[in-house]
């Protein structure tokens, strides 16, 4: 062999090794695979699909078993959305996110003098809005998937009665809350052993979810919203000083959204419409950089990190002022997302310097507001991800905002209410607990529904199905499924890889670049700095639960996202 060619194999394999050496493997299936922030919740939707189930049947089913395993998010007294694909692509969205109660009011955290009350918007039972995740999953269900609710409720029935083993995550956080929890005599029943946290390795049973979970399971959504659950509700409200009525259980309704289509290179891009803000700015996020060849400017480098939250400030600028719920406010959605806007937002910015917060405000009203009368481009144009067999998939955020909601939970019913009112502007420019600040059109009003992040998002290429993600993470929700994106799409990662690749964040105000305590160099941060930003290690962002699709292959890939040590992807 000549020498050039010898040297040109061995290049390869080091190649190769060196690609295998820093490459991680992800979770391979074929028939089905669930993605969430628990093993026992992804494995009984594992289960509901061998029985035959559809992937919404077991989204169903994963939601009801997360309430159970994974009480800091997994919820029936919160709210999320529904992102569904079906297998012959056509798509849908459920907006299950909670209501301000009627007798909800503007200022109604704030003080005679206009100051927030310290955590009245957090927690206890005025945190709360009308919780909105068993009519959106009842729903679900009944529209589009195969079984009945019994069926499905059942796994999470026997999670609650039998209980499971508190890992070392939940051990963490049921003694970090001891205080909190204890202030709430109805929480502390559940979530303590006579008053001191469960050690790892306990079994936490939850018999009085048991209950509600069975009410659910044999009249439906009546049970929450009229029946013996609503009437628990509505007297732990008046005895505890909240504000849920029975009126406004009776009047909560899920609606079923388009979902946003937008268009990123060879890919077309589902995601999830206002009320959540979040669907708005990753199509914006997309638009703005995609004249860029990522990968030559090179995956976290500082050219590329400048860019990407120069483009975040702009977005989320945009977001304080016009974003909200859009049965309330007129939201600007199709100039937002549209890709002459993006341009604008591009021209805006200078490659060399950081352009300070102060200096960045929302895009133009009226030019948004006006933009659906131009020419439309042609159309050819804790969360879960769930693929079956068929090749529908269900792509689904829900939450009680940050961990353990509003800390208290619904006397004799076992579950824990969400804090969700805090998404709220509830003072004009105040930043909520994420840092995000909001004006009129996320101001509290009766049946209103508060801004999310929430990013639901099921991506295609050629009309097939690629790519099902979606994370918790507050503010950093959006900016988390969009580098992960960009990490297969453009710096063509696999879904683990791409999953586990340090991650930035900017969101305007306040005026800094967050990154991920490990991963991105200090030579980085200090371009970065020299370009006029302020950086800051934060801590780890979002926790992406993504599928991608191989249809040529008929596989599915699953990735574990280590960042929380919940991540669990079940397969068969
Ligand atoms: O709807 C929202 O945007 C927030 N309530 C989401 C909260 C969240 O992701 C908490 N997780 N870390």
């Amino acid at each position: 062999m000549k020498p050039r060619l010898i040297l040109s194999i061995f290049l390869i394999i080091y190649y190769f090794a060196i690609i295998n050496a820093y490459s991680h493997t992800p979770i391979v299936g074929r028939n089905g695979m669930i993605v969430s922030s628990s093993q026992l919740a992804s494995d009984v939707g594992i289960e509901i699909l061998k029985k035959g189930g559809n992937a919404v049947d077991a989204a169903v089913a994963v939601a009801f078993a997360l309430a159970v395993t994974h009480p800091q998010a997994g919820n029936i007294g919160g709210g999320g959305f529904m992102l569904i694909r079906f297998a012959d692509g056509n798509t849908t969205a459920i907006d299950y996110r909670e209501t301000a109660p009627l007798s909800a009011t503007p200022t109604m955290y704030l003080d005679s003098e206009g100051n927030i009350i310290p955590d009245l918007s957090l927690r206890g039972p005025k945190a709360a809005g009308v919780p909105g995740t068993v009519a959106g999953l009842t729903l679900a269900l009944d529209r589009f998937g195969t079984m009945d609710l019994k069926n499905v409720v059942k796994p999470a029935i026997k999670l609650a009665r039998k209980g499971f083993q508190v890992d070392y995550g939940l051990s963490q956080d049921l003694s970090e809350l001891r205080e909190d929890f204890l202030k709430y005599p109805s929480t502390a029943k559940i979530f303590l052993k006579n008053g001191m946290p469960y050690q790892m390795g306990d079994i936490l049973r939850q018999i009085d979810l048991a209950k509600s979970l069975e009410h659910i399971a044999k009249q439906g959504a009546e049970a929450f919203y009229h029946g013996p659950i609503a009437k628990q509700i509505d007297r732990a409200m008046k005895r505890d000083g909240g504000l849920i009525s029975l009126e406004d259980l009776a009047l909560y309704e899920p609606v079923v959204r388009e979902p946003l289509v937008n268009h990123y290179r060879e890919y077309t891009i589902y995601t999830m419409p206002p009320p959540t803000s979040g669907g708005i700015i990753l199509c914006g996020l997309l638009n703005a950089l995609e004249p860029d060849d990522l990968r030559k400017i090179g995956h976290n480098s500082a050219r590329y990190i400048h860019q990407f939250v120069e483009i975040c400030n702009h977005y989320y600028a945009d977001r304080a002022f016009f974003m909200g719920d859009p049965d309330f406010v007129n939201v600007p959605t199709m100039g937002l997302i549209s890709k002459e806007y993006a341009l604008k937002i591009r021209q805006s910015i200078d490659p060399e310097r950081h352009i300070p917060s102060q200096y960045i405000s929302h895009g133009d009203s009226v030019w948004l507001a006006t933009y659906l009368s131009r020419p439309q481009e042609s159309d050819h144009t804790t969360h879960f991800s769930v693929v079956d067999r068929w090749g529908n998939a269900v792509s689904s955020t829900y939450t009680l905002n940050d961990s353990y909601g509003s800390y208290y939970v619904i006397e004799g019913c076992g579950f824990l209410l969400n804090n969700e009112m805090d998404d709220f502007s509830i003072k004009p420019g105040a930043p909520n607990i994420y840092g995000l600040v909001g004006d009129k059109a996320n101001a509290i009003q009766p049946r209103k529904r508060m801004l999310s992040s929430m990013t639901p998002t099921i991506i295609t290429r050629d009309g097939k199905l690629f790519l099902i993600l979606g994370s918790p993470g507050g503010s950093k929700i959006i900016t988390s499924v969009c580098q992960v994106v960009l990490n297969v799409i453009d710096h063509q990662m696999n879904i683990q890889d791409a999953v586990l690749a340090p991650r930035v964040h900017s969101q305007w105000l306040p005026d800094e670049v967050v990154i991920e305590p490990l991963g991105i160099p200090a030579d980085v941060v200090a371009q970065l700095q020299s370009k006029g930003h302020t950086v800051r290690r934060g801590y780890f962002m979002g926790e992406v639960q993504a599928i991608m699709v191989d249809t040529n292959r008929g596989l599915l890939f699953g990735a574990i996202d280590l960042r929380n040590g919940n991540s669990a992807v079940s397969a068969y």
